[in-house]
């Protein structure tokens, strides 16, 4: 069973009680090389500056700060985490437009229909979400007909589940975290949601990894019109995490020359549908 949103809360509230919550996040970098220049590209190309925006799971404002610096002067975030929001409404306290944070799930969002021009909903967030065929369709509903709706997914990668394999073998030496019997389910059926986990100290949570044919049919029937996919970490998916994660030089140069060459490809027709993450730009059409 994947992790209800009350632990999810807890898990990162207990995260952001540690002084480098950045630090222990090693993959961030890695994941906001690639997106958040996709993010920067679409946003580039709204010239109202009055557009409101919803960051849906701001955590601690990665993409908030971008948005707020880009000059919007109605940015909304909203988290299920209050540890995270402090740290969100710390980083943004200097910047000329400050974000509006509420404590909220992705759920039961606390707005009226068709409020926002835009929504970006980046890094795991949906992933995190039980219901989150619940929750695509609440953004539709919050989102302006002709909006733009920017998500990004974690999904099921067959060169984890080859990893996962050997971590099983090596003891866990590649940290991911995976046992024989989720291991041996995600066999069964390596193009499914499948669950999996992250730790922090004692605490644990459980999210889902997307079928990307699944999420695009729920984005599909909640209404939404899918534009533009990017495959992410298409080339840095195929190394093993552990391996990418080394504080050593050379591991640092290795995975930048990687990350630097994925953000070249995530846009190439053929390998779009690849890599550990996918981008979707979405806009809500006016029928249902
Ligand atoms: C990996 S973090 C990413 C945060 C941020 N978008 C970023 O890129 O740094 C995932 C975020 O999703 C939030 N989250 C998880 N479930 C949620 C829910 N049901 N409603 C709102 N936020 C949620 C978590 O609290 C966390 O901040």
């Amino acid at each position: 069973m994947v992790s209800k949103t009350s632990d999810v809360a807890d898990f990162y509230d207990e995260m952001a009680k540690d002084d480098d919550y950045d630090k222990f996040w090693a993959y961030d970098k890695a994941l906001y090389d690639q997106i958040h220049p996709i993010l920067v590209a679409h946003i580039g190309r709204i010239r109202n500056v009055a557009s409101e925006i919803l960051d849906v799971g701001c955590g601690t404002g990665a993409q908030t700060s971008i948005l707020c610096k880009k000059g919007f002067k109605s940015v909304y975030g909203i988290d299920i985490s209050k540890g995270l929001l402090r740290i969100c409404s710390t980083r943004t306290r200097m910047l000329n437009h400050r974000p509006l944070l509420l404590n909220s799930d992705v759920s039961a969002l606390p707005f009226r229909d068709r409020t926002f021009d835009h929504i970006v909903c980046f890094y795991n967030v949906l992933n995190h979400v039980p219901q989150y065929a619940f929750a695509i369709e609440e953004m539709y509903r919050v989102l302006k007909t002709e909006g733009y709706m920017l998500l990004e997914i974690e999904k099921v990668s067959m060169s984890d589940l080859f990893y996962g394999g050997l971590d099983i073998l090596f003891g866990g030496r590649l940290e991911y975290e995976i046992t024989l019997p989720e291991w041996l389910q995600q066999l069964r059926r390596p193009f499914s949601t499948v669950i999996a986990r992250w730790s922090y100290q004692t605490k644990q949570v459980k999210y889902l990894r997307f079928s990307p044919k699944d999420v695009e049919k729920i984005c599909r029937r909640a209404g939404f019109r899918i534009l533009r996919k990017y495959g992410i970490s298409i080339l840095s998916g195929m190394i093993p995490w552990g391996l990418l994660k080394t504080e050593s030089e050379f591991s640092r140069s290795f995975s930048s020359l990687l990350r630097n060459i994925d953000r070249r490809i995530s846009d190439i027709p053929f390998l779009r549908n690849m890599g550990l993450n996918t981008v979707y730009v979405m806009k809500k059409g006016d029928v249902k």
